[in-house]
């Protein structure tokens, strides 16, 4: 057992805290490999932005959880050896179970969510609140969620999105006592948030999809005031790295995210984390596809995991300036 002071992380607290004051959104990150891990530092030392790495349970197969933690630890020295001590959490996203949650408290994570969206209303209240008991004992920060996003997240697969009901809000967050609440207002994990019968046309001829349910986080803001309200599946989809994929040869169709303007404008409202991992996995897989299609003799990992670290540090360095706004507030 470890707690993460000792190894140099922060809860998410005073980072919602700052955030939901300065109007802005701390960014989540999600990360698998070294690779990522190095961008994600990177591109926040060089922004000065605070950041919470996210670690997901398809992660926790793919890498181990052990190694993880060590890597969350080695990016915090790594940040101070780039030169800025930022606030870095380390986080699990879209935790199930309470003893997964527990099982990253023991570890040294320094935030966890517990998932009980896809449950009733009363059984995710009693799961959240039987973690934010636990991890609150080691001064560790829990999200919950209520409403259900549309996608898949790991093994669940959820089809149709059901947004939040703000007249539950007060009392799940009063009975749970959970640090922060994800909402469900019209964002959805993966590539594909929108078919494009569902978009509009812009004067350019680009598909505009619809907007964001600003009422419902209005109004949850107004009976939650100054609470930290988290955005998932807030990927844009830059098309410009769908367009690299398929010009190297990938095949990915009718992939649509959520418009930036709708991100910031967002988190110039009470959003203080904004989730971003598929706009990662399209600038990584881009730029691997680039140098394959180029240089087909190429067999160094180095010569195709750089380019694709350097992308996905640009994407980073571009979300916290300009749609976060988390840049400068370190
Ligand atoms: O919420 C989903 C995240 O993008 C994590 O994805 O479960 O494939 O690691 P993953
Ligand atoms: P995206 O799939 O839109 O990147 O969302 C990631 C996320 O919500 C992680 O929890
Ligand atoms: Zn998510």
């Amino acid at each position: 057992m470890i707690n993460y002071k000792e190894i140099g992380l922060v809860n998410t607290r005073d980072m919602f805290k700052k955030a939901v004051k300065g109007g802005y959104a701390v960014p989540a990150y999600n990360f698998n490999n070294m690779e990522q891990l190095q961008a994600i530092i990177q591109a926040c030392v060089e922004t000065k932005s605070p950041v919470i790495l996210q670690v997901s349970s398809g992660a926790r197969k793919y890498a181990n959880q052990t190694l993880l933690r060590y890597m969350a630890q080695g990016a915090v020295a790594y940040a101070k050896e780039l030169g800025c001590d930022i606030p870095i959490a380390l986080h699990l996203d879209h935790g199930d179970t309470f003893d997964l949650c527990k099982s990253c408290v023991d570890m040294g994570f320094s935030s966890v969510m517990i998932d009980g969206s896809h449950l009733e209303y009363e059984q995710n209240i009693e799961l959240t609140a039987r973690v934010v008991e636990f991890a609150h004992q080691h001064d560790v920060t829990v999200e919950g969620e209520l409403g259900v996003l549309a996608g898949v997240e790991d093994d669940v697969v959820a089809e149709k999105s059901t947004y939040t009901n703000p007249s539950q809000v007060e009392d799940f967050v009063k009975r749970t006592k959970v640090d922060s609440l994800a909402i469900s207002i019209g964002t959805s994990h993966g590539a594909n948030k929108f078919t494009p019968k569902q978009c509009t046309r812009n004067e350019k001829g680009e598909l505009v999809p619809p907007p964001l349910k600003f009422d419902i986080l209005n109004e949850i803001e107004k009976r939650l005031p100054g609470f930290p309200i988290v955005l998932h599946g807030s990927s844009s989809v830059p098309q410009n790295q769908v367009n690299l994929i398929n010009q190297y040869g990938g095949k990915i169709e009718n992939a649509i995210g959520i418009p930036e303007e709708q991100l910031r404008k967002a988190a110039a409202l009470s959003v203080s984390k904004i989730n971003i991992d598929s706009d990662g996995r399209l600038a990584m897989t881009a730029a691997i596809r680039k140098v394959f299609f180029e240089s087909p003799g190429e067999y160094d990992p180095r010569k195709y995991l750089g380019p694709a670290r350097d992308s996905l540090k640009q994407l980073y360095m571009h979300k916290n300036t300009h749609v976060l706004g988390s840049a400068g507030k370190a």
